[in-house]
């Protein structure tokens, strides 16, 4: 599939993933949004760190696209907000981790793509927001859920409900993100932490992934048990032995994903 919105560049098994439509600061229009979800239904099995930014240095996403929104009846609001949850939804449950490098305005339906991915670290003039209720309409794109989960339900409400954007000091503060870097370093702090995790085992990193996907919303005993499980099946890959292997006789390991 060409990509109208989407750029792409891979280099040692990094890729990134620019959202691009400049004239609308990248809003998340439905054929934006079908592009995404063929690359994440399609990614590449070579890649093992994903990172999301936006094209520009003012905008992440605006959010979703407005115009394209102002006019749909209940039935279509329903399926555009279905069609962007889903998409995000894809985010979370890749097998590797997904960094979103946050250049700019994280609005709306920027902030939610960003709660879905695995990281986020943003530049020094990046500004997170939830402001649809200021367009009658409440965060579309799993907003609700998971901004309560990352930041806990009072600054969860404060933020949706005043539709206020927060900077980027606030972001790092309330754990919204993890790093703020000037806006000029930003892609090679992403980079820098993409390479740190890709050295890693991938298998032992999709485990992981699956461990705290799942095990956040169990029981204690049943994710401790998920754990357990997850733990045991890494000692049925060659990883595992060539990890330990390495450590042991004091070598380097590249790890080949077995
Ligand atoms: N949808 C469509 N177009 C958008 C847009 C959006 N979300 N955000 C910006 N644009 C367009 C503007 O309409 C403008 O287009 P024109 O040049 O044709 O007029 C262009 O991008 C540049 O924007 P501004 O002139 O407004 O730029 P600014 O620097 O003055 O302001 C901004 C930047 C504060 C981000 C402002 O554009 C803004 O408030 N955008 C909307 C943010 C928003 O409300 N996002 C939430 C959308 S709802 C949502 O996301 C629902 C959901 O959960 C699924």
């Amino acid at each position: 599939m060409e990509y109208t919105f989407l750029k792409t560049a891979l280099t040692d098994g990094i890729c990134t993933l620019t959202l691009s439509a400049p004239k609308s600061l990248n809003a998340l229009n439905s054929a934006l949004l079908n592009e995404l979800g063929h690359f994440l239904d399609n990614i590449d099995p070579n890649v093992r760190v994903l990172i999301i930014t936006g094209d520009g240095d003012k905008s992440f996403v605006a959010g979703a696209d407005i115009a394209e929104m102002s006019t749909l009846n209940e039935q279509q609001g329903y399926e555009f907000g279905k069609r962007g949850a889903d998409v995000f939804r894809k985010i979370e449950k890749l097998p590797i981790p997904v960094i979103a490098a946050v250049n700019g305005y994280a609005l709306g339906g920027g902030c939610e793509i960003a709660m879905a991915c695995d990281i986020r670290i943003c530049s020094a003039n990046a500004r997170f927001g939830q402001p649809e209720v200021g367009l009658g309409i409440i965060p579309g794109f799993s907003g609700t859920y998971r901004l309560t989960k990352l930041v806990g339900m009072g600054m969860a409400k404060q933020l949706i409900y005043s539709g206020k954007p927060i900077k980027s000091d606030e972001a790092l503060r309330i754990g919204l993100v993890n790093a703020v870097y000037e806006q000029e370093e930003l892609m090679s702090q992403a980079m820098k932490l993409a390479k740190t995790i890709s050295a890693n085992a991938p298998i032992a990193l999709k485990y992981a992934k699956e461990c705290i996907e799942a095990e956040y919303d169990l029981p204690a005993d049943e994710a401790i048990a998920y754990e357990n499980h997850m733990f045991g099946k890494c000692f049925a890959t060659e990883d595992q032995k060539n990890g330990m292997h390495a450590f042991l006789n004091k070598e380097e390991v590249k790890f080949e994903g077995r």
